[in-house]
Order: C-alpha cells, then sequence, then structure tokens
C-alpha cells in the first residue's frame, strides 16, 4: 500500500499543495500566551512528570530495536526502571525491571537477547512473560510462592512497528484511545520492517523548551541557516495537522516544490511522509536521506530537574545500509548530532537560563505556530485532568470504528 492510498494522508498532502499553488498560508486564530514559569517553576514540573510521563502511554521504542525473539531492551522513564522483552512468540512486554526479591535490576545491559534473565544480586532467575523461574537457593530461602513474584507487568502494545507502554501498571487509558487514529497513518511507513541503525543520547533544557522547537518550521531558516537550510531551499511555513495530541507537520512550499509538478500517482512515499511526526507527549519522527531513506525519531524524556531534558536519537534506515551507504548513513546522522546540540539545544540552554530570571512573564506562539499552541493546551488540560477526566479527552476508538 503506497502513503497516498491512506485518504487522511493524501487530504492533508493535497491541502499543502493547493496552498503553495494559490500562494495561502492557513493560520490558527490568535497569538498565545504561555505563562514563562511553565518552563521553570519545579512544581509544574513534578505535575508534568506525574500526569504526563509516569501516567499516559509512551512510545518506548521502535520495534526494529528488538525485533528478534529473546531481544530485551531496558531503560528508564521518570526514574522508573523498565524491561521489554520480546517472548518466543513475538509478542512484546513490559515489566518493571525490578526483582522481586530485593528490588535490584534483573537485567543490566541496554539490550541483548536472553530466553531467561538472572538477578547479578542473588542469582533469581526470571523468564520472557517476567515469571519467576528459579529462586537461587530454594531449599535455603524458606517456602515462597513463585506464582505470587512474577516481575510487575506493564502496559505495552505495539502499534505502526512502535512500542507504546505506560510505567502505570494500573492505567486505565486505552492505548489505541491515546493514539486517537494516529496510528494508521504511521502505518505508512511499515516502521516494522525498518533498521536500526545507531542511537546516541543528547542533554537539553527543560523538556518543552526542546520540544517546541521540533514543532516549529519558523526557526528552521533563521537558526540553522548554515547546516539545515544550507541550501537555501527551507520554507519557514508548516501547517497542523492534529488526531488528539499528535500532530503531523507539513511544509506546504516544500510539498508544491517535491509535488507540485507531478501527477498525484507518482507522489512517492518518501517525499509524501517528509516534514515532522510528532507523538504526545515527546516524541519526533523526521525524514532524512544519507546512504538510503532513514529518518531520525527523538525521543525526549524530562532529567532530574525542572531545567534539564535528556533527548535519545535513533537512526532508523528502511534498509540495512550496504558496507558503501554505512558511511553516508553516519555522516548523516552525526550531522544532526552537531544540528540539535550545537543549534538547538545550545539556543535552549540559553533560553532556559534566560526564563530563569523570571523577568519576562510569558513567552510568546505566532498564528504561525499553531503546532506549539496545540501542544501546550494539550499539556495544560492533561495535567488539570484527574484519572476520570483524562478518559475524557480520548474518545474510544472501537466506538468510533463502529459508528
Ligand atoms: S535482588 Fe534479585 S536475587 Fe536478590
Ligand atoms: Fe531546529
Amino acid at each position: 500500500m503506497t502513503a497516498m492510498e491512506n485518504a487522511e494522508i493524501a487530504r492533508i498532502m493535497r491541502h499543502s499543495v493547493q496552498h503553495a499553488r494559490d500562494n495561502t498560508f492557513e493560520l490558527v486564530d490568535s497569538v498565545l500566551e504561555v505563562p514563562a514559569s511553565n518552563y521553570t517553576d519545579p512544581a509544574r514540573f513534578k505535575l508534568e512528570v506525574d500526569r504526563i510521563f509516569k501516567r499516559l502511554p509512551l512510545m518506548l521504542a521502535p520495534s526494529c530495536e528488538i525485533p528478534n525473539p529473546g531481544d530485551f531492551k531496558t531503560m528508564e522513564v521518570a526514574g522508573i526502571p523498565i524491561l521489554l522483552t520480546r517472548g518466543q512468540d513475538g509478542v512484546v512486554r513490559s515489566f518493571v525491571n525490578s526483582c522481586t526479591h530485593r528490588g535490584t535490576n534483573v537485567a543490566v545491559d541496554p539490550t541483548g537477547n536472553a530466553k531467561r534473565f538472572t538477578c547479578p544480586y542473588h542469582g533469581w532467575t526470571f523468564g520472557q512473560k517476567g515469571e519467576l523461574i528459579a529462586v537461587a537457593a530454594a531449599q535455603d530461602f524458606g517456602q515462597v510462592d513463585k506464582s505470587c513474584l512474577s516481575l510487575k507487568a506493564l502496559p505495552v502494545a505495539e502499534r505502526a512497528g512502535l512500542i507504546f507502554g505506560s510505567v502505570d501498571p494500573k492505567m486505565k487509558l486505552d492505548i489505541d484511545d491515546f493514539l486517537s487514529g494516529y496510528d494508521a497513518l504511521l502505518e505508512a511507513f511499515n516502521f516494522k520492517d525498518w533498521y536500526f541503525f545507531s542511537s546516541r543520547v543528547l542533554r537539553g533544557p527543560n523538556w518543552k523548551i526542546a520540544y517546541d522547537g521540533y514543532l516549529d518550521f519558523y526557526h528552521l531558516p533563521v537558526l540553522h541557516k548554515d547546516t539545515l537550510n544550507a541550501t537555501g531551499l527551507l520554507g519557514n511555513r508548516a501547517h497542523y495537522h492534529a488526531w488528539g495530541p499528535h500532530q503531523r507537520l507539513v511544509a506546504p512550499d516544500r510539498a508544491a516544490r517535491e509535488l507540485g509538478d507531478k501527477p498525484e500517482d507518482q507522489w512517492a512515499d518518501d517525499l509524501v511522509l517528509n516534514g515532522v511526526w510528532t507523538i504526545f507527549p515527546s516524541i519526533s519522527i523526521a525524514s532524512f536521506n544519507g546512504g538510503g531513506r532513514g529518518v531520525m525519531i527523538s525521543q525526549l524524556m524530562p532529567g532530574d530537574n525542572v531545567g534539564e531534558s535528556f533527548t535519545r536519537q535513533m537512526y532508523l534506515m528502511e534498509k540495512k545500509p550496504s558496507a558503501e551507504q554505512e558511511a553516508a548513513a553516519h555522516e548523516q546522522f552525526a550531522f544532526l548530532e552537531v544540528v540539535v546540540r550545537d543549534e538547538d539545544y545550545a539556543t535552549g540552554l540559553r533560553q532556559q537560563r534566560a526564563l530563569d530570571h523570571g523577568t519576562l512573564e510569558n513567552v510568546l506562539f505566532g498564528r504561525n505556530e499553531g503546532g506549539a499552541q496545540s501542544f501546550h493546551k494539550w499539556t495544560d488540560r492533561i495535567i488539570e485532568a484527574d484519572d476520570e477526566a483524562l478518559l475524557g479527552l480520548f474518545p474510544p476508538q472501537k466506538q468510533r470504528a463502529a459508528e
């Protein structure tokens, strides 16, 4: 299936091409003021961590990072250690990475392949489904009911070649409801068959300062004039399309340049899927081409305090690059480190220090910055919602499909 066979993708691409032809541009209604303290107040930061990162489903990893039975991955979300496993049955499961004996991490390596996990402290052994297989020196330990001592399971689901999960074992929000139908568009990438090329972690400012930059094309020709825009071809306009809190950004001038002169049946997937795809609260997916077709998935996580975040940059490629292509792929990914670290985050860290002074009351998002406007409104809405009200923000998808 081609990307244009998805009716919603076709609609938003035609929309941007038409606007570019007519020399028009869609704006939102008004300029939005956001309190500067939203980026600097530790109490606000704690609310965001508790009500967003510890409560919602998050995109944890692309499926292709743990593609084979037995593959596993460890990570932390808001300080909570997680173990993702892919069982011999091919199913991804998620657990708190904490041994039910005395709590240390049962898996320590960042990724690997294992049929079972032997805790490095006293040697209890767990299976891929989290079950406690063996207590070390069981004859000495004393009577315990192994069936009650599995690793704590967490909600998880694989959609569109991406693994979504929550660190709240009692989460009531359905992962499909949270996705609001957006995963059907992400399917057009076919990420489940892609190749996990490389990753790294960058330190940045407050997670929202960092994330604002992924929701904004306004800055591209200015901040990135010597790098991303060395060709002079980047415009500063984006159209925003939303599915719940998730957004796709399309650059209308680029769509017109790359697609406008061709009949629709020649609109190739890599051009149609260009631009930025965001997944609330803090994922961005953007297309590149170095050594073959690729995307960089940026996964932002709050740090230990309000003024710090960590971004995992992951480079995925449609196909594993050949030996000749590999250098170009590395070059592309290295270039993106420089752009984000030395331009986006260096600027964001200066913005953080300036806002920390408290002399600026509000920051502004223009009528051309509808994506960040929507993001900040959703962030407010979610942290204001108690667990019951949260469910009301995401209409049931099954019901929607039946209508
Ligand atoms: S903490 Fe894991 S075996 Fe003791
Ligand atoms: Fe940028």
